[in-house]
């Protein structure tokens, strides 16, 4: 593992009613980069996201942040220092745009009204949106307004990891369009190290700095976009970027 590795999976293997889902995967992501992860339907990728969260744990095997093994970490901890954000509505109905950010643990236990107001200010600017919009609910957004507010959310913890599960996959064409280069700004700009789900393999190939594909609980190539394209590793990957 070299010093620059932040997620390192070892000899990960997870099986459900007697059926293997993840085979022996082993991983290396360094910090700072873009992964997107593109497979089948029912291949193991939210599983795989969610070990790294410890929402859901391996049979076999170790997973390591920054050097540490994460079985040894506080599981609280450990979500409160990962972004995660899911496709669709996951945001409390019940309250405001504001109080959806600023519900992170961290903004929570700060005492400082004005503080938490910057930070939930500044977020809404990174992610696009206007402040305008922090007194309204949920349903008075539109839905890639909503993920935005999602993206905000997950980076409210200032993580030094963000997990996209196919965060764009409910919103129209020019909203996902709109997306995606919001989102390469955000990376570039907080220098967080990303994983993010997608089925879209053009979304794959234009946002990741590396393309992670699986296919039956195993990994079929891990490589920059254009090496994938050029060179895909079999016939799966070949008829996914026909
Ligand atoms: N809690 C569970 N109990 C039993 N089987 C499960 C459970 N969670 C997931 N599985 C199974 O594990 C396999 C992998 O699921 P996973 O959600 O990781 O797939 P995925 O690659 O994210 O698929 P999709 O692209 O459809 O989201 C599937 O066959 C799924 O049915
Ligand atoms: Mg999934």
């Amino acid at each position: 593992m070299s010093d620059n590795t932040i997620i390192e999976m070892r000899n990960i293997n997870k099986t459900y009613d007697n059926k293997v889902i993840i085979n022996d995967l082993n991983l290396n992501i360094n910090k700072g980069e873009f992964i997107t992860v593109i497979g089948s339907s029912g291949c193991g990728k939210t599983t795989v996201l969610k070990m790294i969260n410890g929402l859901n744990t391996p049979d076999r095997g170790e997973i390591f942040i920054n050097g540490e093994n994460i079985k040894n970490e506080n599981i609280i901890e450990l979500r409160r220092k990962i972004g995660y954000s899911i496709q669709g509505t996951s945001l409390f109905p019940h309250m405001t745009i504001e109080k959806n950010i600023s519900y992170v643990p961290n903004l929570i236990n700060k005492k400082d009204k004005d503080e938490v107001k910057k930070s939930v200010s500044k977020l809404i600017k990174v992610v696009g949106l206007e402040e305008s919009i922090l007194n309204r609910y949920p349903e008075q957004l539109s839905g890639g307004q909503q993920q935005r507010v999602g993206i905000a959310r997950a980076l409210a913890a200032q993580p030094d990891i963000l997990l996209m599960d196919e965060p764009f996959g409910a919103v129209d064409e020019i909203t996902r369009k709109q997306l995606q280069d919001e989102i390469v700004r955000i990376h570039k700009e907080l220098e967080v190290t990303i994983i993010f789900i997608t089925h879209d393999i053009k979304e794959a190939l234009k946002l990741g700095t590396r393309v992670l594909v699986m296919d039956k609980g195993e990994i079929v190539q891990f490589n920059k976009p254009e090496v994938i394209k050029k060179h895909p590793a079999n016939d799966f990957v070949r008829e996914l970027v026909l």
